[in-house]
């Protein structure tokens, strides 16, 4: 018998049954031959939220969560962080290797040629109200280019998908700094193709009236840094949305809007949106303890945001990065008030049983938002400047589904538990 395998005994029948085990997995599918006779459907996995369930195999990035390592493939996220650009991390996750000197200038070069946005996107966007949730705008702008661009659909096509991914990987930071100048009342400012990406979206967030933006270097690197540790993540929510809606085929604008929602959650990227709401609700380091027993009694479901994670199960090393990161930008922007409540509130947390047990600890969005806010921008922004790198490993991830000969449409099973087989009442006779 091979050892690579798994032996299943079915009490109900008292059948047994060898599954092979390839990868640390076994295929659910071959669970399904476990049934009780031949009109049983056969056994099924139960698995809500997918905990233990993997649905892809991928090369793209890769979490140990217990000792707290996170490389792109293959590289640790620290070496990428320290010595790499944002765009040459985006070019590594696309193309899976480093460039060489001439792929990294042409890759510069299509993306920076691809951050000017139609002009009738612009008027979609100034249908907007004022008040409208910049994330909110992201999603529907960035969906709307799947009308810009119909050849979008033709995603079976290698080619296709590279334009699309350089595209998407151009415009959305142009989509994501015209929302936040549309929150702000203020001109949208056209793309400066001298700059580097992260100086270039500087540009187009900050810009006034000066004939030349010209971005602090400081806080320029800084933005490529943080760029660098969001642009991919594994199978998280909306890494999975973004696949799950690929694999009807859909454009991958469409798919990418759906990402982009999914990531809007206060449990996913709006967390360092949270984060920074909860620091200013404790107001001072004295209230801490309040707050952390509050947590701990589950009172009102609140949560210590930017604790915890799915997978880490120890500290996320993004966090370490951005933690450090931190001075240096404080250093040009001055200190954030709220990093002294956000230390107070690690330095308990790490040390209370409550989080020990449950292996919670800082996870990116703990201290991003701090700097973001150092930076001068307002919340609402913060989940926009995840969806920005981020759009790099969705668009990775999607495109590396279509190599994978096992991909079909994402159907998953229910257990259904309502009921069945009921007569039609009518409204007289309905209690
Ligand atoms: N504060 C307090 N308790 C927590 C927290 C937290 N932040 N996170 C988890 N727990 C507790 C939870 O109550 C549960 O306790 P018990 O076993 O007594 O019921 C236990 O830890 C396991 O939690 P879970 O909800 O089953 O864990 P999960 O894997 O489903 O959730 C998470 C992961 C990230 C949604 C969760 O830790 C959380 O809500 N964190 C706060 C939101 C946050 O920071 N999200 C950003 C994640 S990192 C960025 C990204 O990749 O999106």
């Amino acid at each position: 018998m091979s050892k690579e395998s798994l032996s299943i005994t079915d009490n109900r029948t008292g059948k047994s049954y060898e599954i092979d085990i390839k990868d640390g997995a076994i295929r659910a599918m071959d669970i399904r031959q476990i049934a009780i006779d031949e009109d049983d459907f056969g056994l099924l996995s139960y698995d809500p939220s997918l905990g233990n369930t993997a649905t892809v195999t991928s090369s793209v990035s890769f979490i140990d969560g217990d000792k707290g390592i996170l490389e792109y493939r293959g590289y640790p996220i620290e070496q990428l962080a320290e010595k790499g650009t944002f765009l040459e991390t985006a070019y590594l996750l696309v193309h899976g290797e480093l460039p060489n000197k001439d792929q990294l200038e042409n890759w510069e070069t299509d993306i920076t040629h691809r951050t000017m946005v139609l002009e009738n996107v612009k008027k979609f966007m100034e249908g907007f109200r004022y008040d409208a949730h910049p994330m909110g705008m992201l999603v529907s702008t960035v969906g709307a280019l799947s009308t810009f661009y119909p050849e979008a659909k033709n995603v079976q096509d290698e080619s296709v998908r590279l334009e699309q991914t350089i595209r998407a990987i151009g415009k959305v930071g142009t989509i994501a700094a015209w929302a936040y100048r549309h929150t702000l009342g203020y001109p949208y400012i056209y793309p400066d193709n001298d700059l580097s990406y992260s100086g270039n979206l500087l540009n187009m967030l900050f810009r006034m009236v000066e004939d030349k933006y010209i971005p602090n270097p400081v806080i320029e690197r800084a933005m490529d840094v943080l760029f660098i540790l969001h642009a991919d993540h594994e199978q998280n929510a909306s890494a999975n949305t973004m696949r799950a809606i690929g694999s009807s085929l859909a454009d991958p604008y469409s798919a990418l809007a759906g990402a982009i929602g999914s990531l809007y959650g206060p449990l996913h990227g709006g967390a360092n949106e949270a984060v920074i709401r909860m620091l200013e609700e404790i107001e001072s380091v004295d209230n801490i303890p309040k707050f952390i027993e509050n947590v701990k009694s589950g009172a009102d479901g609140v949560r210590l945001m930017g604790f915890g994670h799915r997978v880490y199960k120890n500290y996320d090393p993004r966090a370490r990065l951005v933690k450090e990161m931190a001075d240096k930008v404080f250093e040009v922007t001055g200190r954030n008030p709220l990093l002294d409540i956000a230390l107070e509130l690690e330095r308990i947390a790490l040390e209370d049983e409550y989080f020990i047990e449950r292996k919670l600890y800082p996870n990116v969005d703990f201290y991003s938002g701090l700097i973001y806010q150092a930076m001068g921008f307002p919340v609402e922004i913060f989940p926009v400047l995840f969806a920005i790198p981020r759009t790099v490993g969705w668009m990775a991830q999607w495109s590396e589904a279509f190599g994978d000969r096992e991909q079909r449409i994402v159907r998953p099973r229910q257990l259904y538990v309502g009921e069945r087989q009921r007569d039609y009442v009518s409204m007289k006779d309905r209690s």
